[in-house]
């Protein structure tokens, strides 16, 4: 399991467990995160699992699919380290992932 950490637009932390394999998307909707509401199922058709990936491990993140960059256009509050949570995929070299979520997504 990788540990992750979200921290809402309020300032409040949530750690979960995830499991390797899966995205930050589908550990977000596991455990119940606000914020994130994934409404296409993690089809990087919908940009409402926008979330701001901590400096520190945005190169560990992996680079943003055009297709990921251009839904990315459609979220809100959009920030040089702004990325799509289904498209951030979970393995041992992001254990301790911080991740931020904006106050709304679209
Ligand atoms: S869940 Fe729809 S773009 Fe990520």
């Amino acid at each position: 399991m990788v540990h992750i950490t979200f921290i809402d637009s309020s300032g409040e932390k949530r750690p979960v467990e995830a499991e390797e394999g899966s995205t930050v998307m589908e550990a977000a909707i596991r455990n119940s995160i606000p914020e994130i509401t994934a409404e296409c199922g993690g089809a990087c058709a919908c940009a409402t699992c926008h979330v701001y990936v901590d400096e520190a491990f945005v190169p560990l993140t992996g680079e943003a699919s055009p297709q990921e960059e251009d839904m990315l256009d459609f979220a809100y509050a959009v920030q040089p380290n702004s990325r799509l949570a289904c498209q951030i995929k979970i393995g041992p070299e992001v254990e301790g992932l911080i991740v931020t979520t904006p106050a709304r997504q679209g």
